[in-house]
Protein backbone atom coordinates (compact mmCIF):
# COMPACT_ATOMS: atom_id res chain seq x y z
CA UNK A 1 0.00 0.00 0.00
CA UNK A 2 1.48 3.48 -1.08
CA UNK A 3 1.64 6.00 1.79
CA UNK A 4 2.15 9.41 -0.66
CA UNK A 5 -1.22 10.13 -0.85
CA UNK A 6 -3.25 8.22 1.70
CA UNK A 7 -5.30 9.70 4.24
CA UNK A 8 -4.12 8.01 7.59
CA UNK A 9 -5.15 8.58 11.48
CA UNK A 10 -2.87 7.97 14.00
CA UNK A 11 -3.70 7.59 17.51
CA UNK A 12 -1.18 8.72 19.93
CA UNK A 13 0.51 11.21 17.47
CA UNK A 14 1.86 13.44 20.48
CA UNK A 15 4.58 11.09 22.16
CA UNK A 16 6.56 8.27 21.04
CA UNK A 17 5.86 5.99 18.29
CA UNK A 18 2.40 7.55 17.36
CA UNK A 19 4.60 11.30 16.68
CA UNK A 20 7.71 9.30 14.98
CA UNK A 21 4.98 7.58 12.94
CA UNK A 22 3.11 10.59 11.77
CA UNK A 23 5.92 12.72 11.10
CA UNK A 24 7.64 9.71 8.92
CA UNK A 25 4.19 9.77 6.97
CA UNK A 26 4.65 13.40 6.71
CA UNK A 27 7.46 13.45 5.10
CA UNK A 28 6.18 10.39 2.37
CA UNK A 29 3.33 12.62 1.28
CA UNK A 30 0.40 11.08 3.91
CA UNK A 31 -2.55 13.31 4.46
CA UNK A 32 -2.52 13.23 7.99
CA UNK A 33 -5.30 13.42 10.43
CA UNK A 34 -4.12 13.49 14.25
CA UNK A 35 -5.70 13.02 17.57
CA UNK A 36 -4.19 12.11 21.17
CA UNK A 37 -5.36 13.29 24.32
CA UNK A 38 -2.43 15.78 24.81
CA UNK A 39 -3.21 19.28 22.98
CA UNK A 40 -0.28 20.75 23.52
CA UNK A 41 1.98 17.83 22.17
CA UNK A 42 -0.69 17.30 19.31
CA UNK A 43 0.01 20.87 18.33
CA UNK A 44 3.49 20.40 18.75
CA UNK A 45 3.86 17.42 16.43
CA UNK A 46 1.78 19.39 13.72
CA UNK A 47 4.15 22.40 13.97
CA UNK A 48 6.74 19.88 12.85
CA UNK A 49 5.15 18.20 10.82
CA UNK A 50 3.80 21.45 8.35
CA UNK A 51 7.29 22.51 9.02
CA UNK A 52 9.06 19.77 7.32
CA UNK A 53 6.51 20.36 4.03
CA UNK A 54 4.05 17.52 5.25
CA UNK A 55 0.10 17.82 5.33
CA UNK A 56 -1.99 17.63 8.57
CA UNK A 57 -5.65 17.79 6.87
CA UNK A 58 -6.91 17.62 10.92
CA UNK A 59 -6.42 17.32 14.40
CA UNK A 60 -8.27 17.26 17.62
CA UNK A 61 -7.18 16.23 20.89
CA UNK A 62 -9.37 14.02 22.96
CA UNK A 63 -9.36 10.77 25.11
CA UNK A 64 -9.79 7.71 22.79
CA UNK A 65 -11.65 5.48 25.06
CA UNK A 66 -14.23 7.71 24.52
CA UNK A 67 -16.62 6.82 22.00
CA UNK A 68 -18.66 9.69 21.09
CA UNK A 69 -15.78 11.71 20.71
CA UNK A 70 -13.89 8.83 18.38
CA UNK A 71 -17.23 9.35 16.45
CA UNK A 72 -17.66 13.09 16.25
CA UNK A 73 -14.15 13.11 14.66
CA UNK A 74 -14.89 10.02 12.38
CA UNK A 75 -18.23 12.17 10.96
CA UNK A 76 -16.30 15.41 10.93
CA UNK A 77 -13.72 13.23 8.89
CA UNK A 78 -15.38 11.52 6.65
CA UNK A 79 -18.12 14.40 5.80
CA UNK A 80 -15.18 16.65 4.42
CA UNK A 81 -12.73 14.22 3.44
CA UNK A 82 -14.19 10.95 2.83
CA UNK A 83 -12.71 7.07 4.19
CA UNK A 84 -9.57 6.90 5.52
CA UNK A 85 -7.13 4.50 3.41
CA UNK A 86 -5.12 3.76 6.53
CA UNK A 87 -5.66 3.78 10.57
CA UNK A 88 -2.68 3.74 12.63
CA UNK A 89 -4.00 2.71 16.31
CA UNK A 90 -0.88 3.90 18.51
CA UNK A 91 -2.42 5.61 21.80
CA UNK A 92 -1.99 3.73 24.89
CA UNK A 93 -0.94 3.85 28.56
CA UNK A 94 1.10 1.12 31.24
CA UNK A 95 0.13 0.40 34.57
CA UNK A 96 1.84 -2.70 35.62
CA UNK A 97 1.26 -4.61 39.49
CA UNK A 98 0.55 -7.76 41.40
CA UNK A 99 -3.25 -8.77 41.23
CA UNK A 100 -3.54 -8.00 44.85
CA UNK A 101 -2.72 -4.58 44.42
CA UNK A 102 -4.75 -3.88 41.30
CA UNK A 103 -7.50 -2.26 42.04
CA UNK A 104 -10.73 -1.62 39.96
CA UNK A 105 -9.85 1.85 38.97
CA UNK A 106 -6.54 0.50 37.44
CA UNK A 107 -7.89 -2.12 35.43
CA UNK A 108 -10.86 0.07 33.80
CA UNK A 109 -8.05 2.79 33.13
CA UNK A 110 -6.19 0.15 30.84
CA UNK A 111 -8.91 -1.46 29.37
CA UNK A 112 -10.72 1.28 28.68
CA UNK A 113 -7.49 3.05 27.20
CA UNK A 114 -5.47 0.15 25.27
CA UNK A 115 -7.98 -2.09 24.06
CA UNK A 116 -11.85 0.45 23.76
CA UNK A 117 -9.80 3.05 22.31
CA UNK A 118 -8.21 1.02 19.50
CA UNK A 119 -12.09 -0.54 19.25
CA UNK A 120 -13.80 2.92 18.82
CA UNK A 121 -10.89 3.29 15.78
CA UNK A 122 -12.09 0.46 14.12
CA UNK A 123 -15.83 0.33 14.87
CA UNK A 124 -15.97 4.26 13.70
CA UNK A 125 -13.54 4.65 10.71
CA UNK A 126 -13.28 0.73 9.07
CA UNK A 127 -17.18 0.43 8.18
CA UNK A 128 -16.72 3.35 5.81
CA UNK A 129 -13.15 2.14 4.54
CA UNK A 130 -15.16 -1.21 3.61
CA UNK A 131 -18.07 0.33 1.60
CA UNK A 132 -15.64 2.72 -0.21
CA UNK A 133 -14.51 -0.69 -1.87
CA UNK A 134 -10.90 1.36 -2.08
CA UNK A 135 -8.99 -0.98 0.12
CA UNK A 136 -6.83 -0.09 2.65
CA UNK A 137 -4.96 -0.75 5.98
CA UNK A 138 -5.41 -0.89 9.62
CA UNK A 139 -2.02 -0.94 12.28
CA UNK A 140 -2.21 -1.86 15.76
CA UNK A 141 0.43 -1.14 18.30
CA UNK A 142 0.42 -3.91 20.54
CA UNK A 143 3.24 -5.01 22.45
CA UNK A 144 5.40 -7.83 23.82
CA UNK A 145 2.43 -8.20 26.41
CA UNK A 146 0.30 -9.30 23.34
CA UNK A 147 1.99 -12.81 22.60
CA UNK A 148 3.59 -13.14 26.06
CA UNK A 149 2.23 -13.10 29.76
CA UNK A 150 4.34 -10.83 30.94
CA UNK A 151 4.55 -11.25 34.82
CA UNK A 152 3.34 -8.16 37.00
CA UNK A 153 1.57 -6.77 33.40
CA UNK A 154 -1.77 -8.19 34.11
CA UNK A 155 -4.20 -5.51 32.94
CA UNK A 156 -1.57 -4.57 30.11
CA UNK A 157 -1.76 -8.32 29.28
CA UNK A 158 -5.30 -8.36 28.78
CA UNK A 159 -5.55 -5.87 26.78
CA UNK A 160 -2.63 -6.49 24.22
CA UNK A 161 -3.24 -10.29 23.80
CA UNK A 162 -6.88 -8.48 22.45
CA UNK A 163 -5.25 -6.50 20.06
CA UNK A 164 -3.48 -9.37 18.54
CA UNK A 165 -6.70 -11.45 18.23
CA UNK A 166 -8.90 -8.60 17.15
CA UNK A 167 -5.83 -8.17 14.60
CA UNK A 168 -6.08 -11.67 13.64
CA UNK A 169 -9.73 -11.72 13.07
CA UNK A 170 -9.90 -8.44 10.89
CA UNK A 171 -6.68 -10.20 9.06
CA UNK A 172 -8.71 -12.92 7.52
CA UNK A 173 -12.51 -10.73 7.47
CA UNK A 174 -10.84 -8.17 5.88
CA UNK A 175 -8.75 -9.86 3.02
CA UNK A 176 -12.09 -9.84 1.09
CA UNK A 177 -11.85 -6.13 1.46
CA UNK A 178 -8.59 -5.58 0.36
CA UNK A 179 -7.80 -4.46 3.53
CA UNK A 180 -4.76 -5.47 5.12
CA UNK A 181 -3.95 -5.92 8.73
CA UNK A 182 -0.25 -5.91 10.87
CA UNK A 183 0.01 -6.07 14.31
CA UNK A 184 3.04 -4.41 16.28
CA UNK A 185 4.77 -6.18 19.19
CA UNK A 186 7.16 -3.70 20.38
CA UNK A 187 9.67 -4.81 23.12
CA UNK A 188 11.62 -1.72 24.76
CA UNK A 189 11.15 1.49 23.00
CA UNK A 190 12.92 4.71 24.35
CA UNK A 191 9.63 6.90 24.48
CA UNK A 192 7.69 8.84 27.29
CA UNK A 193 6.23 5.82 28.43
CA UNK A 194 9.40 5.57 31.00
CA UNK A 195 8.21 8.61 32.34
CA UNK A 196 4.57 7.98 32.71
CA UNK A 197 3.95 4.02 33.33
CA UNK A 198 2.69 3.14 36.60
CA UNK A 199 4.52 0.12 38.95
CA UNK A 200 2.22 -0.51 41.80
CA UNK A 201 3.35 -0.63 45.03
CA UNK A 202 7.19 -0.75 43.93
CA UNK A 203 10.00 1.36 45.42
CA UNK A 204 10.96 4.61 43.65
CA UNK A 205 14.87 3.12 43.83
CA UNK A 206 13.55 -0.11 42.07
CA UNK A 207 11.59 1.61 39.68
CA UNK A 208 14.67 4.14 38.76
CA UNK A 209 16.99 0.96 38.62
CA UNK A 210 14.32 -0.36 36.46
CA UNK A 211 14.33 2.82 33.66
CA UNK A 212 18.05 2.72 32.98
CA UNK A 213 18.03 -0.92 32.63
CA UNK A 214 14.99 -0.31 29.74
CA UNK A 215 16.80 2.58 28.43
CA UNK A 216 20.12 0.71 27.56
CA UNK A 217 17.93 -2.37 25.60
CA UNK A 218 15.30 0.15 23.83
CA UNK A 219 15.14 0.80 20.31
CA UNK A 220 14.30 4.57 18.94
CA UNK A 221 10.41 5.38 18.57
CA UNK A 222 12.08 6.74 14.97
CA UNK A 223 13.36 2.98 14.53
CA UNK A 224 10.00 1.65 15.75
CA UNK A 225 7.90 4.07 13.51
CA UNK A 226 10.04 2.88 10.58
CA UNK A 227 8.93 -0.50 11.18
CA UNK A 228 5.47 -0.09 11.58
CA UNK A 229 5.41 2.28 8.05
CA UNK A 230 6.92 -1.00 6.73
CA UNK A 231 4.45 -3.81 8.25
CA UNK A 232 1.91 -1.18 5.72
CA UNK A 233 3.84 -0.99 2.52
CA UNK A 234 5.13 -4.63 2.83
CA UNK A 235 2.16 -6.08 3.64
CA UNK A 236 3.30 -7.63 7.43
CA UNK A 237 0.88 -9.08 9.68
CA UNK A 238 2.48 -9.81 12.72
CA UNK A 239 6.04 -7.50 13.29
CA UNK A 240 8.20 -8.48 16.77
CA UNK A 241 10.43 -5.50 17.03
CA UNK A 242 13.42 -7.04 19.30
CA UNK A 243 15.59 -10.00 18.86
CA UNK A 244 15.09 -11.28 22.74
CA UNK A 245 10.86 -11.29 22.29
CA UNK A 246 11.48 -13.14 19.23
CA UNK A 247 13.25 -15.99 20.54
CA UNK A 248 10.92 -16.11 23.33
CA UNK A 249 8.27 -16.54 21.10
CA UNK A 250 10.14 -18.96 19.14
CA UNK A 251 10.54 -21.10 22.74
CA UNK A 252 6.46 -20.38 23.39
CA UNK A 253 5.31 -21.87 20.24
CA UNK A 254 7.72 -24.48 19.34
CA UNK A 255 9.56 -25.54 22.75
CA UNK A 256 7.20 -24.77 25.38
CA UNK A 257 9.12 -26.75 28.31
CA UNK A 258 12.18 -24.26 28.09
CA UNK A 259 9.21 -21.18 27.87
CA UNK A 260 7.79 -22.32 30.74
CA UNK A 261 11.48 -22.52 32.75
CA UNK A 262 12.57 -19.10 31.00
CA UNK A 263 8.98 -17.68 32.38
CA UNK A 264 9.20 -18.76 35.57
CA UNK A 265 12.51 -17.62 35.62
CA UNK A 266 11.67 -14.05 34.46
CA UNK A 267 8.87 -13.84 37.03
CA UNK A 268 11.35 -14.40 39.64
CA UNK A 269 13.75 -11.70 38.45
CA UNK A 270 11.13 -9.26 37.93
CA UNK A 271 9.76 -10.06 41.84
CA UNK A 272 12.94 -9.72 43.08
CA UNK A 273 13.76 -6.23 41.21
CA UNK A 274 10.79 -4.54 41.73
CA UNK A 275 9.75 -6.33 45.22
CA UNK A 276 12.87 -4.23 46.41
CA UNK A 277 12.13 -2.25 49.64
CA UNK A 278 8.83 -3.62 49.72
CA UNK A 279 7.67 -6.56 52.33
CA UNK A 280 6.09 -9.48 50.80
N1 LIG B 1 7.48 2.29 24.86
C1 LIG B 1 7.52 0.99 24.86
O1 LIG B 1 8.54 0.39 25.24
C2 LIG B 1 6.37 0.18 24.35
C3 LIG B 1 6.54 -1.20 24.21
C4 LIG B 1 5.49 -1.96 23.72
C5 LIG B 1 4.30 -1.36 23.37
N2 LIG B 1 4.15 -0.02 23.54
C6 LIG B 1 2.86 0.56 23.12
O2 LIG B 1 3.12 1.57 22.16
C7 LIG B 1 2.06 2.51 22.15
C8 LIG B 1 2.65 3.91 22.10
O3 LIG B 1 3.31 4.19 23.30
P1 LIG B 1 4.67 5.01 23.37
O4 LIG B 1 5.68 4.07 23.88
O5 LIG B 1 4.89 5.75 22.14
O6 LIG B 1 4.33 5.96 24.62
P2 LIG B 1 4.06 7.50 24.74
O7 LIG B 1 3.60 7.70 26.14
O8 LIG B 1 5.23 8.28 24.27
O9 LIG B 1 2.84 7.75 23.74
C9 LIG B 1 1.53 7.33 24.03
C10 LIG B 1 0.58 8.43 23.59
O10 LIG B 1 -0.77 7.99 23.85
C11 LIG B 1 -1.48 9.12 24.35
N3 LIG B 1 -2.64 8.73 25.15
C12 LIG B 1 -2.62 8.17 26.39
N4 LIG B 1 -3.87 8.03 26.84
C13 LIG B 1 -4.70 8.49 25.87
C14 LIG B 1 -6.09 8.61 25.75
N5 LIG B 1 -6.92 8.23 26.73
N6 LIG B 1 -6.60 9.14 24.60
C15 LIG B 1 -5.78 9.54 23.61
N7 LIG B 1 -4.44 9.46 23.67
C16 LIG B 1 -3.90 8.94 24.79
C17 LIG B 1 -0.46 9.89 25.19
O11 LIG B 1 -0.85 11.22 25.44
C18 LIG B 1 0.80 9.74 24.36
O12 LIG B 1 0.96 10.82 23.48
C19 LIG B 1 1.20 2.20 23.36
O13 LIG B 1 0.03 1.54 22.94
C20 LIG B 1 2.07 1.28 24.19
O14 LIG B 1 1.31 0.39 24.96
C21 LIG B 1 5.14 0.76 24.04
Amino acid sequence: MEIKGSKVLVTGAASGMGRATAIVMGKMGARLFLTDINQAGLEDTCKTISSKGGEVCKYKAFDISKYEEVKAFAEDIHKEFGPLNILVNVAGIAIFGQIEDMLHEHWKKVIDINLWGPIHGIECFVPEMIRAGKGGHIVTVSSTSGIIGLPWHAAYVTTKHGLVGLSEVMRYDLRKHNIGVSVICPGAVQTNMVNTVQILNTSRQAFEKNKSKWDKVAISSEKAAELIIKSITKKKFLVITSADIKILFFLKRYMFPLYNVAMRLLCKFMDKELFQGRKI
